[in-house]
């Protein structure tokens, strides 16, 4: 089976990558390699990558219409979809608003057009956020809910991406599978998010901004627990009755939302070393508290996290003291 994964050089996306390429998937990755964050981590990760069979890179954006044209002509045999590359953060967009309509609208647009344009499309697979909840209180966050209060462009450009799949698959019957994903942490992380940016500073003997003063919860999620659910989504398109578009969203998180100053505690103990806290409050964009009911994936495709923080955390650590060498 030949994929085409989106973001390949990202965080989520190398490890679909590596998932996918170890049980004989042909992958096509694809990843414009921007510089939101160093490009360092996105080359390191994609040097694990190349020399493995059956990966195949395209460093192309893909909002660039006729690059990702040329790409599907090159690769005729791509029956599935796994889009993540995106424009993500919540604190970038208040400086760079475009980024995230370019990647997250225009580019998820363009990848809905090669999947129509592909006669053997089987299925289309696309990252959303448990950021389009905003904040809703009612918890956990269900799929029904909704979700038509965004407090971050992040999210509202997430939203679009999920109306837009809809239209695709009612107007051209394209299975497509949103899944909105919860604070998900691991080895090769992403250096923007909490437990990376946590560890450097813990490391380096510098105080921690922890904002809302602490009080905040989060749905952690392992690296390796997401990939099951999106490799096991990706095998289990939605079928079509010729009446419901064949599209579905599912949240996608461990189901327990855990104490922000829990995970930090983890951090701790897995690095041996205290934080300095430095209490601040909440951030513009950011929520209070995510909590993901993911009964719907559960039932359709058996997800089901294993890994709690305790597990997790550590993992993450030993990856980041041997990838910076400290
Ligand atoms: N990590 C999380 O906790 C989390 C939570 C919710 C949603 N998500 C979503 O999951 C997906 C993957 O996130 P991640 O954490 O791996 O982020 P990431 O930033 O590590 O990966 C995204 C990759 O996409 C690439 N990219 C961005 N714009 C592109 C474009 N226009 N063309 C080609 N490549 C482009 C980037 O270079 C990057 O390598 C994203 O859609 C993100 O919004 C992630």
């Amino acid at each position: 089976m030949t994929v085409l994964v989106t973001g390949a050089a990202g965080f989520i996306g190398f490890h679909t990558c590596l998932r996918l390429l170890a049980r004989g998937d042909t992958v096509v990755g694809v990843d414009n390699l921007n510089a939101y964050y160093d490009p360092k981590l996105k080359q390191a990760r994609l040097a694990q990558l190349r020399d493995l069979p059956g990966f195949i890179f395209h460093h192309t954006d893909i909002a660039d219409r006729p690059a990702m044209a040329a790409l599907a002509k090159a690769h005729p045999d791509i029956t599935r979809y796994v889009n993540l590359a995106a424009q993500a953060g919540v604190r970038h967009s208040l400086t760079a608003p475009f980024d995230y309509t370019t990647a997250n609208v225009e580019g998820h647009l363009a990848m809905l057009e090669l999947a129509r344009a592909n006669d053997k499309c089987r299925h289309f697979v696309y990252a959303s956020s448990s950021s389009v909840y905003g904040a809703n209180t009612k918890l956990p966050f269900a799929v029904e809910d909704r979700v038509d209060s965004p407090i971050s462009l992040y999210a509202a450009t997430k939203r679009a991406g999920e109306l837009i799949s809809h239209s695709y698959s009612h107007l051209f019957r394209i299975p497509t599978t949103g899944l909105r994903f919860f604070t998900v942490y691991g080895p090769w992380g992403r250096p923007d998010m909490a437990a990376y940016l946590f560890a450097g500073a813990i490391l380096a003997g510098e105080p921690i901004k922890v904002f809302n003063n602490g009080d905040m919860r989060r749905d952690f999620t392992f690296v390796e627990d997401i990939v099951s659910g999106v490799v096991g989504v990706l095998d289990n398109p939605p079928g079509d009755d010729g009446v419901t578009p064949p599209c579905r969203l599912y949240n996608i998180g461990n189901n327990r939302s855990e104490r922000l100053m829990d995970f930090i505690g983890a951090i701790e103990t897995a690095l041996g070393k205290k934080a300095i806290v430095e209490f601040a409050p909440m951030q513009l964009g950011d929520v209070k508290e995510t909590y993901a009911d993911i009964s719907a994936i559960q039932r359709d495709v058996g997800f089901a996290p294993t890994t709690p923080i305790a597990d997790g955390v550590p993992r993450f650590i030993e990856w980041y003291k041997e990838y910076h060498r400290v």
